[in-house]
Formats: C-alpha cells, structure tokens, sequence
C-alpha cells in the first residue's frame, strides 16, 4: 500500500531523514521505533505531507531551507507532490504528536470537524464507531475539549483522525506523554484497530507495549534505518533489546 524510497529530508544543512526506505501492506500493522530527535515525526509529516507543505511556505516567503529528495509511492502512484488534503482523501491520515484538538468545541463537534472531508452519513457511522472504541468520550461527548486530560485528548485525536476514515493511519508518539493507565486505553484500541483490518503505521519511542503487537518494525537512529524485521526478530535483537527493554 505504502512504499517510502531512498528518502531523504532536510532542515537546512541537517539531514533529518536519512536514505530512508520502507513499506507498510494493507492491513499490516508497523512500528517506526527511535529516541528523541531520531527523524520519527519528521517522517511522519513527510509521508501526510506536512513537510511539503511547510518547504512551500517557506519558499514563499524567499527561504529555501527544507529539502525532500525520494519518492513517496501509495498503490503504486508517487505522492511526493500531493498536496496534505489530498493525501487525506486518498486515506492518508495523520494523527500527529501531541494532536491539537480545538479546545473551545466540545468533544462531539471536535468528531464532527475529524470528518470535514467526508458525507455526512459517513460522518455519523465513524463517530458511532469511535464511541464505542472509546467509551469515555462517549460520556464526555459535550464536554469542551480544552478542559479533558491529556489522555482524553489523545482519545480524542484518534477518533478525529478515525473520522476522516483512513485507509493508512499514521500515529505519531500516541503514547507519550500518557499515564499507564491512559496508555493502556490507547494500546487496546490501536490494537482493536488492527485487528479490524485498519492498516497503521505507528511511531514510538515507548516501543514495550507496541513491539508484541507489530507485524513488522523499523528502528531509527539519526534519521538512518538499523533495524528492521518482524515484532518477534525486534525483540530477540540484543540491540533492541538493550535500548528499548532495558535487558
Ligand atoms: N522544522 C525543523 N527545522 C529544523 N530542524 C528540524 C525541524 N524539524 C525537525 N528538525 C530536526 O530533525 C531531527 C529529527 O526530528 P524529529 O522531530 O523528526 O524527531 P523525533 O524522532 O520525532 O523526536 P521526538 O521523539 O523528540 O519527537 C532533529 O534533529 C530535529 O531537530
Ligand atoms: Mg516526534
């Protein structure tokens, strides 16, 4: 379904992504793993697109400081163009590190806004489904955004994304930050997802709970690729086994 080649990005001089290849398959479920500064959300908003956009910012207003190099390949079409929105429409949803939610709507109108791009019917449907993934919000659904906990917003953020009903879902860091009650919550629903058959590309660095649940996984150092393979060859690394599980 995905396909990232030889993909490279810059901040300036800084080389954020590195010669970076990968590839997610309907229905499989991947793990980016890497610590901070590792190139995770970079990579993350290069395949929504978010990266592009910023580059085309920038370049308006005369800097030139974000360079993309690689391609980008959904079913087999390069992207590396397309626009944030249309990668939306294609099935590309991103839930972003520490989603903002609008914090002045209520918990019910932040799920209607997930589905911007969709019908209304469909709308109704995905918002159903994301009260019953998370009961909670169904509870809180008039409640304004900006007063719920940190993990009720990160609830939140996944249901907006699930709104815009995502044929490849993107989950950046969903779990930081989060007490392990609240992580628990959302490893239980990302895996109820992946069971459902939602194909999803996750990024974290908290990689204990997510590892056993992966079908495949990548680590990143430095924007470079060290490791790949399946959630059980990760785990049987020595090296991974050393950074991310302590033994
Ligand atoms: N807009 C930017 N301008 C300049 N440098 C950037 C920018 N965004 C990211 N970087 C740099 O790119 C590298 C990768 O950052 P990135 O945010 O992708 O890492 P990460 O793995 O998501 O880290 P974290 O776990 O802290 O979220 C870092 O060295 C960072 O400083
Ligand atoms: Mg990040």
């Amino acid at each position: 379904m995905l396909e990232v080649k030889n993909l490279m990005v810059f901040f300036e001089n800084a080389l954020a992504i590195n010669d970076l290849s990968l590839e997610v398959k309907a229905g499989e479920f991947v793990g980016i793993f890497g610590s901070n500064s590792a190139g995770k959300t970079t990579l993350m908003n290069t395949i929504a697109g978010l990266t592009l956009h910023k580059q085309y910012r920038e370049q308006r207003k005369g800097g030139e400081r974000i360079t993309i190099v690689g391609k980008i390949l959904l079913d087999g079409e390069d992207i590396m163009l397309i626009k944030p929105d249309y990668r939306v429409k294609k099935g590309i949803v991103l839930c972003r590190e520490r989603h903002p939610v609008f914090k002045d709507n209520t918990v019910h109108e932040n799920l209607l806004l997930g589905g911007y791009l969709r019908n209304g019917r469909e709308v109704k449907e995905s918002i159903e489904f994301v009260y019953d993934l998370f009961p909670a919000l169904d509870r809180l659904k008039g409640r304004k955004s900006g007063l719920l906990s940190g993990g009720e917003q990160e609830m939140l953020a996944i249901g907006m994304a699930l709104v815009a009903r995502p044929r490849l879902l993107l989950m950046d860091e969903p779990l930081l930050g989060l007490s392990p009650a609240m992580q628990q919550e959302v490893v239980r629903a990302v895996k109820r997802l992946s069971q459902e058959g939602l194909t999803i590309l996750l990024s974290e660095q908290y990689a204990r709970p997510i590892m056993p649940l992966i079908d495949r996984g990548y680590v990143i150092e430095n924007g470079t690729l060290i490791v790949t393979g399946t959630g059980e060859e990760l785990m049987d690394n020595p090296e991974v086994k050393a950074a991310y599980f302590g033994m």
